[in-house]
């Protein structure tokens, strides 16, 4: 394990809480893709330490993820991760009232990693333990820290039930969140989800990995008007999504254009072009979301987005548009909380510990596990 690859986010134990009712304290632990992370929360929103182990550099060289390599790298790195992260919140193990893991859904290899530790340590500290769903990590954390697009620093209270964009690398999904384990599916793709589409898009124009980050980046240098792209499904009725036509067409673009013309200039401007159809999709999607019967008799007062496509700002910037059209409120985590990370997985434990929702027999990790399946 590379301590280059090691970021904190948390604000060390100076965070630790004042408060009067003792809060309670959950380390989480995720390990379901490349990033081994833990991170010890308390139930007053405190992040006392939180610690994310990116792998990113080993898989790099191979253009993406490789399952086997990250359950290994996993499997070297938990137990240092989970002590540096006791070590900088300033507690001992017998201080954590819950423990929460990552069960699923995601490369079951990591997952097992991840979720045999949790076992392990519950086991031995006669602790609650927490069966986390990874898409609840990300659908929940806007709870524990949210901002607006526009203004970084203010921090909004996200109450259910709210309407929530969730796009990751695994998964696009609309869905109405109605409260902890309540998620009604509204609308989802019906193939690539957004962060493969950009993930494959940068593997085109061989921008490296992952891709999203840096088609943001050279998206913002970039002229939106100069390619025609698709925007799949946007003149249907319905909440799906469709990114396979769109990747389709960065092929057919790229292939007419000989690799010595596509300079710098060229490839900002694909970017930005390429990004510009996502995100009207996203918003075109969005709309009908919100026209539908079913949403507005919920009437959700926010919009949120999570996942690691939420890092993305004009996503960001084009969702709170949106919002304010519909009177809405807007909400996206901080960046550091949008991709892959422990603290959503602890915030997560806390509010399923909130509920009484604790692991009572074995629970077998799973690669596959709809939220609609809570
Ligand atoms: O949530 P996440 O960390 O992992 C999954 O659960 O899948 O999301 C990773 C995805 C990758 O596809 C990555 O390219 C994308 O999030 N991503 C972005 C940005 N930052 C990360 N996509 C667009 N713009 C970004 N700034
Ligand atoms: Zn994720």
């Amino acid at each position: 394990m590379s301590k280059d690859n090691i970021i904190i986010t948390d604000m060390g134990s100076s965070a630790s809480n004042q408060h009067s009712d003792k809060p309670v304290l959950c380390l989480g632990i995720e390990s379901s893709c490349d990033e081994t992370s833990a991170a010890i929360i308390d139930s007053d929103k405190n992040i006392l330490a939180h610690i994310i182990y990116s792998q990113i550099p080993e898989h790099q060289k191979y253009g993406g993820v490789v399952p086997e390599l990250a359950a290994r790298a996993h499997i070297l790195a938990i137990d240092e991760i989970i002590k540096l992260t006791l070590e900088r919140a300033n507690k001992n193990i017998k201080d954590i009232d819950v423990i929460a893991a990552t069960a699923g859904p995601g490369l079951i290899g990591g997952v097992l990693v991840g979720w045999m530790a949790a076992t392990g340590i519950a086991d031995a500290t006669k602790k609650p333990l927490i069966a986390v769903n990874h898409l609840e990590g990300h659908a929940l954390v806007p709870r524990l820290k949210s901002t607006s697009a526009s203004d970084s620093a203010t921090d909004i209270n996200v109450e259910f039930p709210y309407l929530l964009m969730l796009a990751s690398g695994g998964h696009c999904q609309i869905l109405l969140v109605r409260g902890v384990g309540k998620y009604e599916l509204i609308g989802q793709t019906l193939d690539d989800s957004a962060g493969e589409a950009f993930d494959k898009v940068a593997k085109m124009l061989g921008l490296g990995y992952p891709g999203g980050p840096i088609v943001d980046k050279r998206a913002k240098e970039g002229n939106t008007k100069r390619f025609k792209f698709p925007r799949p499904l946007c003149d249907k009725p319905g909440c799906d999504f469709s990114f396979s036509g769109i990747k389709t067409a960065a092929r057919i673009l790229l292939d007419k254009t000989e690799e010595t013309l596509r300079d710098d200039k060229f490839i900002n401007d694909f970017c930005a072009s390429f990004q510009a159809s996502v995100v009207d999709c996203i918003i075109n999607r969005l709309t009908n979301a919100l026209h539908d019967e079913h949403v507005v008799s919920a009437a959700p007062k926010t919009l949120v987005v999570a996942g690691g496509v939420a890092k993305n700002s004009a996503i960001r910037d084009a969702m709170e548009k949106l919002a304010c059209k519909f009177n809405m409120e807007f909400a996206a985590p901080p960046m550091s909380l949008c991709t892959d990370n422990g603290a959503m997985i602890a915030w997560a434990g806390l509010e399923n510990y909130k509920i009484g929702n604790i692991v009572k027999e074995p629970v077998a990790p799973r690669p596959r596990w709809p939220l609609t399946e809570l």
